[in-house]
């Protein structure tokens, strides 16, 4: 469903992504790691059209989203949970959700199917974003994404900087998304936080492909210990 072919992305003329390729099929989680400054920002900004020069191919659903305007790309069913959250912070969780359902025009029975994965957003819908704790804002910005229905979602590190009961909130969503169907891409830095929910994994050097396995060929420690001698994670 999506099809990255080659893709090489610039900052100015600065070569950052080069010539990257990866497939991500439907409801598999394709995990994207790699050191600080390695890209992976980058190769999701690129597929959300936010990289002004591009080069190589992203075919969505065997459509072709370069040269799409960046507020076309969630309409085409792609949520993004950028690194950070980016809230709204000044309005409330329901306000938030609000934004999210319009690029899609999504209505209440979306709201509420959003709302039942994550109770605790539920309980405080009417509490200003930027009071939520850090993991509450991050399920917010997760729920936010999700408004849209996406058939294909993009996670810049989800679980930076929470502690291991939201970690697992957090990987429990992914789950449970998968199993809808959901196909998602999940940039993370530490190996142990995604190896639960990866089919695939890819990792990211200086912008370029360096390595990837399926998640059931490094399911035995061996291999997955020469992962982190590979990479140095
Ligand atoms: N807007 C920008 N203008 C110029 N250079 C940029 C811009 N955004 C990112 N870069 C550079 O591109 C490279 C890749 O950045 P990117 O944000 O994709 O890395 P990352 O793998 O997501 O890192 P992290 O794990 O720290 O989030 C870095 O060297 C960064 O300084
Ligand atoms: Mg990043």
């Amino acid at each position: 469903m999506l099809i990255v072919n080659n893709l090489t992305s610039y900052y100015s003329n600065i070569k950052i992504l080069k010539e990257l390729s990866f497939n991500l099929n439907q409801g598999q989680v394709l995990c994207l790691l790699g050191r600080n400054g390695a890209g992976k920002t980058t190769t999701l900004k690129s597929i959300m059209g936010l990289v002004d020069k591009t080069r190589g191919s992203i075919l969505f659903n065997n459509e072709k989203l370069s040269g799409i305007p960046a507020h076309y790309i969630p309409k085409k069913g792609i949520g993004y949970v950028p690194q950070g959250r980016r809230l709204f912070s000044e309005l409330t969780v329901e306000e938030n959700l609000e934004i999210g359902l319009l690029a899609r025009k999504k209505g209440k029975d979306t709201k509420d199917k959003v709302l039942s994965m994550f109770p605790r957003l539920k309980e405080r819908i009417n509490q200003i974003s930027g009071t939520l704790s850090g993991g509450e804002q991050q399920m917010l910005a997760l729920a936010r994404a999700l408004c849209i229905e996406p058939s294909l979602l993009l996670l810049d590190e989800p679980t930076e900087g929470l502690q291991p009961s939201m970690i697992s909130l957090i990987r429990n969503s992914i789950l449970e998304l998968k199993k809808q169907g959901v196909s998602i891409l999940l940039v993370e830095q530490r190996i142990e936080a995604i190896l639960p929910v990866a089919d695939e994994v890819i990792i990211i050097e200086n912008g370029s492909k360096t390595f990837s396995a399926y998640a059931k060929e490094f399911k035995n420690k061996k291999t997955l210990q020469n992962l982190y001698n590979f990479t140095g994670l």
